[in-house]
């Protein structure tokens, strides 16, 4: 297992590129998923396409998926493998494409790119390697016919980037066709520092409907997911296994196609700013709890910080005091039943307790007998279980990433 001791870009090429050299250069080794022809036949390649992939080319095989079931190739296309291994998808390709197409293979990795030249190249006339980063495509814009690309992206380190690239080189209408690793539950510690974690594909891999989205921001279209795989269950590692299963990493295989022209700024800021991906994104990170109590501080303190700045300049409103209390009480509400769910993750009732007290006195100064203070030390009661929440359930993370020390939450 090759150590990667940070996150910062550079660190992670370099830890990529140290697992995947020796993918390349001992595929016998012990790795913590399918390599070569074994992964091939979990991953349902057909004999036809593979059995004549020479050897010392299979057997470095390290797919994720198996791309070709979304059937974006078509013969006469010049297709370009983005993340290529090997090659094994890009003479799989080759073959496809036929004697009028051209297969440009992409990897990042050396030894990659120079076991496609030494095993493959020469036998291939249409088959071009290229070492270059996914995130910097060293092709002309609207040159590709059809990408195809397999395990690549969740080991990128700025997605965005490379699907925006992929949109550049693709022409108009061209076809994509992806197998990657994508998860269910974000990562949400804090793991700079853990040599595994990266190049295990869990923690580098993009939540499902946000790889989704990011493809639709950066301008495709009719994206299907055409299979999902439990991938990780083939794994020889039981750790691996086990973080895959916490996080619901898994493979997809999807299609999509490049629409006429990317969206402009003001569609791509509506669309990344839509509610409905805000509301998502702060469900899976476990901060929805400290958004309603957000919403109850506001509603409380800064309706009335707001009416007396407006009494201050002239402009004298009132405040129904029933609507200004039940809306702080549904807020209240929704605050600590949303904090309680955390118990799903955690386990522990400390948050939902410590809520239920922070609700109940806020309540009674609503309702019973008014008193600032009481009021006041019910919100504190709520901001201290929406804090424990948060650390319970970054705890629990940790603990399933099998990171122990606390600098890690
Ligand atoms: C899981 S392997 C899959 C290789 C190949 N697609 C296959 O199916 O055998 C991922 C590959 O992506 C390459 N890769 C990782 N990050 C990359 C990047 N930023 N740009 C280009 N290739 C990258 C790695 O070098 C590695 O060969």
């Amino acid at each position: 297992m090759v150590a990667i001791l940070g996150y910062s870009p550079q660190q992670i090429t370099e830890a990529v590129q140290d697992m995947y050299t020796a993918v390349a250069e001992m595929p016998d080794g012990h790795f913590h998923f399918p390599v070569g022809r074994e992964a091939f036949r979990f991953l349902g390649y057909s004999a036809r396409d593979t059995d004549a992939l020479p050897a010392a080319i299979a057997d470095s095989f390290a797919g994720v998926g198996n791309p070709f079931t979304a059937q974006a190739v078509c013969p006469g296309d010049t297709v370009l493998d983005v993340g290529a291994g090997a090659g094994n998808d890009s003479l799989i390709a080759a073959a496809r494409v036929g004697a009028d197409g051209r297969v440009i293979a992409l990897d990042l990795t050396a030894a990659m790119t120079r076991k496609l030249k030494q095993h493959a190249a020469s036998q291939y006339g249409n088959v071009e390697v290229i070492q270059a980063s996914a995130e910097q495509l060293p092709l002309a814009d609207e040159s590709i016919d059809s990408i195809t690309s397999n395990g690549a992206l969740n080991l990128v380190p700025d997605k965005r980037k490379a699907i925006r690239e992929m949109f550049r080189v693709l022409r108009p209408g061209g076809q994509l066709q992806l197998a990657d690793v994508v998860i269910n539950r974000p990562v949400n510690v804090n793991c700079d520092s853990d040599p595994r974690l990266w190049v295990e594909c869990v923690v580098g891999a993009t939540v499902e409907d946000k790889l989704l989205a990011m493809l639709g921001d950066a301008g495709f279209e009719d994206i299907h997911i055409v299979r999902r795989l439990d991938y990780f269950a083939h794994s020889p590692s039981q750790q691996t296994r086990e973080i895959a299963q916490g996080f619901g990493a898994h493979s997809v295989e999807l299609t999509a196609k490049r629409a006429d022209h990317a969206p402009g700024w003001l569609h791509q800021w509506l669309r990344r700013g839509h509610p409905r991906r805000w509301l998502a994104d702060l469900h899976r990170r476990g901060f929805l709890g400290v958004a309603a109590l957000m919403l109850a501080l506001i509603s409380c303190y800064g309706s009335l910080a707001a009416v007396a700045i407006l009494a201050a300049l002239g402009a004298g409103i009132t405040l129904s005091p029933g609507l200004w209390a039940g809306t702080i009480a549904v807020f209240t509400l929704l605050a600590t039943l949303l904090i309680a769910t955390g118990f799903r993750r955690h386990r522990s009732v400390g948050p939902a307790f410590l809520a239920s007290i922070g609700m109940a006195l806020v309540l009674y100064a609503l309702f019973i007998d008014y008193g600032v203070i009481i009021e006041f030390i019910g919100f504190v009661f709520l901001a201290g279980a929406a804090g424990r929440d948060l650390y319970l359930r970054r705890r629990e993370e940790a603990g399933r990433l099998g990171l122990k020390s606390r600098a890690y939450i």
